[in-house]
């Protein structure tokens, strides 16, 4: 037994950011952010928030399913930048979609969130406990980013993508595999609400995302291609047996690095970084959406997912569309 996608959708703030844009706001340039990274453009918020932007998301889900919202069993939303700490953004968006049977409820694991939710709801189905879940990754990074940071605000975007997956006999999710090193948590980092109360007050408030950038690409390029390696095995699979490697979208001097290292041409590497940056949880959803539309993907096809960073986390996964 496993879980199929049979639905998916995606929502980005209206607002686009040009790398000219940024440029006009810390010393940077096109030409730098294009070459270092790939991005050309992101969407901000302009009032869209993780709730929302997944909420959107996980209609589209539905609707291209053909599935209603009330027989959706659980709701996980990826996300490591909700704009409250209560309620969860699972339960706004089951509360936003009019899904009442279901539970909800959030997962954070940054970048790795959307996969570990998938992984998650396979379990849930395994395990006999529930038949359908929807799952979102929805970000809101521009309020986690200090726009005067050049190293940082060149990066991410704003955005959700979701999935409704449902049990299945055969094919969909063939193998897995997640890894998390908290020793390396400092390497990409947020701050969020200092311990203040009547005993403690704040020393500092720190509230932005810090990385040291160059920790982070090399960990991709060289924990990433195992992992994926580690998923496929499980699988009984080599690199040439799969159609698509869709990976989130950090940054495309990773994905080529990952690319050469797994000896697969780059061409089996779809990209939409260069229109939406890193959008954390979002980018694998959001990408997927896109190529499904595009009539990219397609049913039979073996596509593997992979996603990294904060934690450090990573994992992937090896899907029979
Ligand atoms: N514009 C112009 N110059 C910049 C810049 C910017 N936006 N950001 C940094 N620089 C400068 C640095 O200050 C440094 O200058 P110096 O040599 O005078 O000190 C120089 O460019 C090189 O900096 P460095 O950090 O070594 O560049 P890099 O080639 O490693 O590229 C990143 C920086 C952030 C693009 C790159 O490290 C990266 O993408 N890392 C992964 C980050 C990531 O994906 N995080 C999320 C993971 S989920």
């Amino acid at each position: 037994m496993s879980i199929r996608i049979v639905g998916i959708g995606s929502a980005l703030p209206e607002k686009k950011m040009t790398n000219n844009e940024i440029a006009e706001m810390v010393e940077t340039s096109d030409e730098w952010i294009r070459e270092r990274t790939g991005i050309v453009s992101r969407h901000v918020s302009t009032g869209e928030t993780v709730a929302s932007l997944a909420a959107d998301a996980c209609l589209r889900a539905l609707e291209q399913a053909g599935k209603r919202a009330e027989d959706v069993e659980l709701i996980l939303v990826a996300t490591c930048s909700p704009e409250e700490a209560l309620p969860c953004g699972a339960c706004q968006v089951q509360e936003k979609i009019g899904a009442s049977k279901a539970v909800a409820f959030d997962i954070n694991a940054a970048c790795a969130g959307f996969l570990f939710a998938l992984h998650t709801a396979w379990a849930y189905v395994e395990a006999g406990i529930y038949e359908n879940a929807l799952i979102a990754g929805s970000e809101v990074l521009s309020k986690l980013v200090d726009w005067s940071d050049r190293g940082t605000c060149i990066l991410f975007g704003d955005g959700a993508g979701a999935v409704l997956v449902e049990k299945c006999d055969t094919g969909g999710l063939m193998s897995f595999t997640q890894h998390s090193d908290g020793r390396k948590g400092f390497v990409l980092s947020c701050g969020n609400r200092q311990l203040s109360n009547p005993f403690v007050r704040p020393m500092h408030e720190e509230k932005y995302v810090q990385m040291d950038g160059r920790e982070v690409f090399s960990f991709a390029v060289k924990q990433i291609p195992l992992t994926i390696e580690e998923a496929l095995k499980k699988a009984n699979l080599t690199p040439e047996n799969v159609d698509l490697f869709v990976l989130h979208q950090a940054n495309k001097r990773i994905i080529e690095g990952i690319a050469k290292r797994l000896g697969v041409d780059i061409s089996r590497f779809p990209m939409n970084l260069e229109r939406v940056g890193n959008t954390s949880s979002a980018a694998i959803p959001v990408l997927l959406d896109e190529l499904h539309r595009k009539g990219i993907i397609r049913r039979g096809q073996t596509i593997v997912l992979s996603g990294f960073g904060a934690g450090l986390s990573c994992g992937a996964c090896v899907i029979e569309w």
